[in-house]
């Protein structure tokens, strides 16, 4: 459907045999699932038919605990056989309240004429389309990122695309922290001066890491950076965007502006326009060293 995962990897119809699959899984539409649902001696007991899927597949061996509910997707803590999970589970479109995506998805090129009239005129299955779209998209950035090496969680599956659509509508990558205190976000934290300094530093270095790569995050600031160890590492990517958008000029200089604004309680005074100055001459500079994935 979308360019952003599908390069070489995919062709039409493979995608949408792939959501076609993926669709007769789950018909009624899910909000915010119960941990009740998703927890059980046995797998076969445990209610939620993703989290059995998942288990069914080696991606995970369960789930402990919820971790935060957000406007999108709950995230769970939960284990595999690679370590501590932080796992991600969409909402269903038609459960969630309604984020508006079209700004995000401006200039994106999709292949697929179908699914594009589909995912257009939001119908249901459009509505089911563009979940899949988001979550894939999530799952492409987040491996994009990583193998070049930015400060962003390790992805758990993939890279291979069709292993990762399997997991649909979650998103498994490695728990920051541990699993009694999960890394906090830089919106909770509490930073010594020097701290905030520092975490300052990375995170206007992690946001020209990205525009190196042509990326604008598009909901950037201490809300989606966690603090870990004195690391600042990023998160949540399914509206990532590209200079192939026409809004691009404008996410990048907003995410600049509430970069800035969120760092005020930790004592940083800075301007959303110094920021994206700061920003772009180091996307000039050198970038981080790749990670080798081995396939
Ligand atoms: N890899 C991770 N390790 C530890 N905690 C994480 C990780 N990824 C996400 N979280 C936690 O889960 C929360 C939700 O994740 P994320 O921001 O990706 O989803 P979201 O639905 O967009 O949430 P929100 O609406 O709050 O932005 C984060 O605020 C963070 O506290
Ligand atoms: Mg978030």
């Amino acid at each position: 459907m979308s360019a952003r995962w599908s390069e070489d990897q995919w062709g039409e119809s493979e995608q949408r045999s792939e959501f076609q699959k993926i669709r007769r899984k789950h018909s009624k539409p899910k909000g915010r699932r119960r941990i009740d649902d998703l927890t059980a001696k046995n797998t076969e007991d445990i209610a939620d038919d993703t989290i059995r899927r998942l288990i069914d597949l080696g991606h995970l061996s369960e789930v402990v605990a919820e971790l935060k509910s957000g406007k999108e997707a709950t995230a769970y803590i939960a284990r595999s056989d690679k370590g501590s999970v932080l796992l991600k589970i969409y909402r269903d479109f038609e459960a969630r309240s309604f984020k508006n995506d079209a700004i995000y998805r401006e200039g994106q090129v999709v292949l697929d004429q179908r699914a594009a009239r589909a995912m257009k005129s939001r119908s249901s299955k459009g509505l089911e389309m563009l979940q899949f779209d988001w979550v894939m998209s999530e799952y492409a950035h987040l491996w994009h990122l990583w193998r070049a090496g930015l400060s962003v969680p390790e992805p758990l599956v993939g890279p291979n695309v069709k292993t990762y659509a399997e997991t649909v509508p979650a998103v498994l990558m490695r728990l920051i922290g541990t699993e009694d205190q999960p890394a906090p976000r830089l919106s909770d934290a509490r930073l010594s001066p020097e701290e905030a300094r520092s975490a300052w530093q990375q995170a206007v270095g992690g946001m020209a890491d990205m525009l190196r790569l042509g990326y604008a995050h598009g909901d950037y600031s201490t809300y989606n950076l966690l603090w870990w160890e004195n690391q600042v590492i990023l998160i949540d990517f399914p509206q990532l965007t590209t200079r192939q958008n026409p809004n691009f000029r404008d996410l990048l200089r907003r995410d600049a502006e509430s970069l800035a604004t969120s760092f005020k309680r930790h004592g940083i005074q800075e301007t959303g326009e110094s920021t994206l100055r700061e920003v772009q001459r180091r996307a000039l500079g050198p970038a981080p060293e790749p990670r080798v994935v081995l396939p």
